[in-house]
């Protein structure tokens, strides 16, 4: 048996990542590290949760009396584990350095100690690249992070980085570009625009909503992630794009004509401190190796706009019984609107 830590697992890409991962490998005994902050949840998990080959441990990585052990005796780490959302790094940027960076830094330590460890795949963002004018963010452009967030990823990027360079530590650096899918937590543009929508509650789209994003199906990210296991060189960086570059105020008129509700719950606010314009991802790397995204843009949205009609269970107790959702909702819009 392959002994593969995920951390992060309860969070919307590592649960997809620990359901992709069992079906795809029957070798594999999975163990999920999550903390279980407001983004994780155990309700992603739940139809694997008892699954004879996945192990639950509820932890941070952050500390290394739990995380430590964990890693010693992996394979294969996959290290998805971080504070995600970038409205939040800018309320308050604090736990995205404990997580992502000092997380990070706990988890490189332990690795060395690792005797079977063959990959450490650490999950980038193309946030790390920073505005991108024009063209494609390349493997090898500078990183120019320019929110909290993006920052403290780009720290936990290259300290994995400078691990594989002075440790011979089998790093490997994933770049991917947004993605949308089943088990987003509600906060992110697809799910809260979805979830608003189906309530009549109008959807805050920043500034003039010409920011474009490059989006990815949680699926074949999964798929790349899986490939890079194999056929990845380590040191190496590889970005995960889906080239489905679309602009906000697009992205949001698509998701209200699905949903057959009107363009007047557009509610245009003021915009994002330092909010990126554009992300767009030059994949011919990850493209020689085999990979394509399997997931047309169009039939990917419709199939995850369904995915939240149909599972009202799993966001109406965060977005309606949770107070500290109800809170961040307040924090972050009712001052721009
Ligand atoms: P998410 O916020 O949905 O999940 C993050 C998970 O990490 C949660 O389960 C949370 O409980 C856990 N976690 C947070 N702090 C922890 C800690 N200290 N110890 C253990 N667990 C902790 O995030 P996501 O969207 O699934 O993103 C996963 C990874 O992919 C992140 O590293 C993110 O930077 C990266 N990424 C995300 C996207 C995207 O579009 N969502 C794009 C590119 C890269
Ligand atoms: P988001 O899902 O937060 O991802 P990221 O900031 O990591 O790209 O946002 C995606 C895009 O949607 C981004 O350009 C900001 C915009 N957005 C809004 O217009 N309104 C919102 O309420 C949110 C959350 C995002």
């Amino acid at each position: 048996m392959v002994e593969v830590l995920v951390t992060g697992g309860a969070g919307f890409i590592g649960s997809n990542f620990v359901r992709y991962a069992l079906g795809a490998h029957p070798d594999w005994r999975v163990t999920t590290l999550d903390k279980l902050t407001y983004a994780g949840r155990r309700e992603n998990l739940l139809d694997v949760i008892t699954h004879p080959r996945h192990a639950f441990v509820h932890g941070d990585i952050a500390d290394a009396a739990v995380s430590g052990p964990l890693v010693e005796r992996a394979e294969l780490v996959v290290h998805f584990a971080a504070e995600t959302h970038v409205d939040r790094s800018i309320l308050a940027a604090g736990d995205f350095i404990r997580t992502d960076v000092e997380g990070t830094f706990v988890l490189l330590e332990a690795a060395r100690r690792a005797a079977r460890l063959r990959r450490f795949v650490q999950i980038s963002t193309d946030e790390v690249y920073g505005s991108v004018t024009s063209g494609a963010s390349r493997e090898t452009d500078e990183l120019k992070p320019r929110n909290p967030y993006a920052a403290s990823k780009a720290g936990a990027d290259r300290l994995a980085y400078s691990y594989w360079a002075t440790y011979s530590l089998p790093v490997v650096i994933t770049r991917a570009s947004n993605n949308y899918g089943p088990y987003q937590f509600p906060e992110k543009v697809i799910p809260l625009f979805v979830t608003n929508a189906i309530d009549d509650i109008p959807v805050p789209l920043y500034g003039d909503g010409r920011h474009t994003r490059d989006w990815l199906h949680v699926n074949d990210h999964c798929q790349a992630i899986d490939l890079l296991i194999e056929k990845a060189t380590d040191g190496e960086v590889y970005n995960i794009g889906g080239g489905n570059e679309v602009m906000n105020v697009d992205l949001t008129k698509r998701i209200l004509s699905s949903l057959g509700k009107p363009a007047s719950l557009v509610n245009p606010v003021p915009d994002r401190p330092g909010h990126d314009r554009r992300y767009c991802l030059d994949t011919s790397k990850l493209r020689t190796l085999g990979w394509m995204p399997q997931v047309p843009f169009e039939g990917g949205l419709r199939e995850t706009i369904d995915w939240y009609r149909h599972n009202e269970w799993w966001w109406r107790p965060v977005k309606e019984a949770d107070p500290a959702f109800r809170s961040y909702y307040q924090a972050q819009y009712e001052r721009r609107t």
